[in-house]
């Protein structure tokens, strides 16, 4: 169907005179969100670097992406009720370059509208960041709400992330040109020429039912194809002169490259054995325990936890040469109540969730520091780095039950957790402190 042809005119409110209440709805919110998103990506790419504004932008980033997809969604609305619906007519005293030159910039409206949410959520999918020239896959969640998925297959490609991001920020700056001629033009419709054309698109005013029928056939296909080639050409500027040097690609190590076809929506059962230990087995009660770990990130502190984790423990304060404590844990069940923090946390260079599904804490021994003070010497499996750790804890029995809680900070750069986007710790601490409350029965 051609959108661009003239059906004598009748909206869908029947009056002839002006678009249709949806059209006019979907028009001003995609108006107003695209006039709100060019300031706002403008100032954000700026900001995202400076400490003092690190963390509105980083705020921002994740709003910017979240407006962009309902741009997204409003225009493929927007143009399935265009392609339904017909529109008022053109003023018969316009000229023919003026209706053509109309013409061209509705069509370019659309292909923006479009091309710039695509080319962000090329980008975001890409998983590079084009500012450090690093890779950098942060997940995307629609207003906190629900995550939106990358585009599948695209991770890691640098060339892409720059192209896309080039045509992204041209066709942006290109489309505020556009709003800028498209505004003038409607207000020398309204002042000058006195047409009544803005007031079609105006709820409040009284439009003008013209005696423009239909556009001449065959000149829909000339400013469809013009309106298309223009966005293709700030598009194609825009990707051009943002590609990079070319060098040699930074290697994504196996345990960084979360493998394409594995889902990771899905929470393993973590298992646990400390079977052949003599002391005394307990079982946790997983209600009144928990496994939290917290940091900064992007200047704010944040708390997390793991939902699903499982673990074998035997231990006697009399026998610690016969006691043992394996505990696993699910990472895709990492929580912080961020959803892009726990979006990314699955991602390749964070846990690898897909790949490496459980988290392992394995004791070899323990020693008493006196009191109900003991320390256990462990190592701790994440992906497939395994480091020694120290956990020094508390043990206090009480009938049949016991509490023990730990306290231990972890250096993510050991454990190769997050060092492809944020080696220099600019984002996220290298410390991480990891608190353990358990609360178990003697078996
Ligand atoms: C009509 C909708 C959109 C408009 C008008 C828009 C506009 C902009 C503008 C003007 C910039 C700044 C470019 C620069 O100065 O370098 C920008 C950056 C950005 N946009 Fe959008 N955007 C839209 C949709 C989206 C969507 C849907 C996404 C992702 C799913 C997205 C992701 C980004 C990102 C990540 C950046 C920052 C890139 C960086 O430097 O790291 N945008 N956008």
């Amino acid at each position: 169907m051609n959108i661009h042809s003239r059906s004598p005119v009748r909206s869908a409110s029947g009056t002839g005179r002006r678009y249709s209440s949806v059209a006019i709805i979907l028009h001003w919110a995609t108006a107003l969100l695209v006039i709100s998103m060019i300031p706002m990506g403008w100032w954000m790419v700026r900001a995202i670097d400076k400490p003092g504004t690190q963390q509105v932008a980083y705020q921002l980033f994740q709003v910017h992406k979240s407006i962009g997809f309902a741009i997204l969604a409003l225009t493929l609305l927007r143009i399935v009720w265009r392609l339904t619906h017909p529109v008022p007519a053109l003023p018969a005293g316009m000229k023919g370059w003026e209706r053509l030159l109309a013409r061209i910039t509705h069509v370019a409206f659309y292909g923006l509208l479009l091309a710039i949410p695509l080319t962000g959520w090329v980008y975001v999918s890409a998983g590079w960041a084009i500012g450090t020239d690093r890779p950098l896959m942060v997940a995307t969640s629609w207003f906190g709400l629900f995550a939106i998925p990358h585009l599948p297959g695209l991770e890691g490609m640098r060339s892409l992330a720059f192209g896309a991001m080039g045509a992204h920020a041209y066709m942006a700056y290109g489309g505020a040109l556009l709003i800028g001629l498209h505004v003038a033009a409607a207000l020398k419709h309204h002042f000058l020429d006195r047409d009544g054309v803005l007031a079609q698109m105006l709820p409040f005013l009284r439009g003008t039912n013209h005696d423009d029928h239909h556009a001449p056939a065959g000149m829909a296909l000339l400013p469809r194809s013009a309106g298309i080639a223009f966005v293709m050409l700030i598009g194609v500027v825009g990707c051009w002169l943002h590609l990079p040097d070319p060098r040699a690609d930074i290697p994504i190590a196996a345990e960084n490259a979360a493998p394409a076809a594995v889902s990771v929506s899905v929470s393993p059962v973590a298992s646990a054995s400390a079977e052949e230990a003599s002391a005394t087995a307990w079982t946790i009660d997983k209600a009144a325990s928990s496994i939290h770990f917290g940091g900064t990130h992007a200047g704010k502190t944040f708390d997390g936890h793991f939902d699903e984790w499982n673990g074998d423990i035997r231990f006697d304060p009399a026998n610690l040469a016969g006691s043992k404590a394996v505990i696993t844990v699910a990472t895709i069940s990492a929580k912080t109540g961020d959803a892009t923090q726990e979006g990314s946390l699955k991602n390749g260079e964070w846990f690898n969730s897909a790949r490496f599904p459980e988290a392992r804490f394995e004791t070899s021994s323990f020693k008493s520091l006196g009191g109900d003070r003991y320390e256990a010497d462990a190592t701790l499996t994440i992906k497939n780095k395994t480091i020694p750790l120290i956990l020094p804890f508390t043990y206090k029995p009480q009938g049949d039950t016991a509490a023990v809680e730990g306290n231990v900070e972890l250096d993510r750069a050991a454990l190769d957790l997050g060092m492809f986007s944020d080696p220099a710790a600019e984002w996220v601490s290298k410390i991480i402190k990891v608190r353990i409350a358990v609360t178990a029965r003697k078996r």
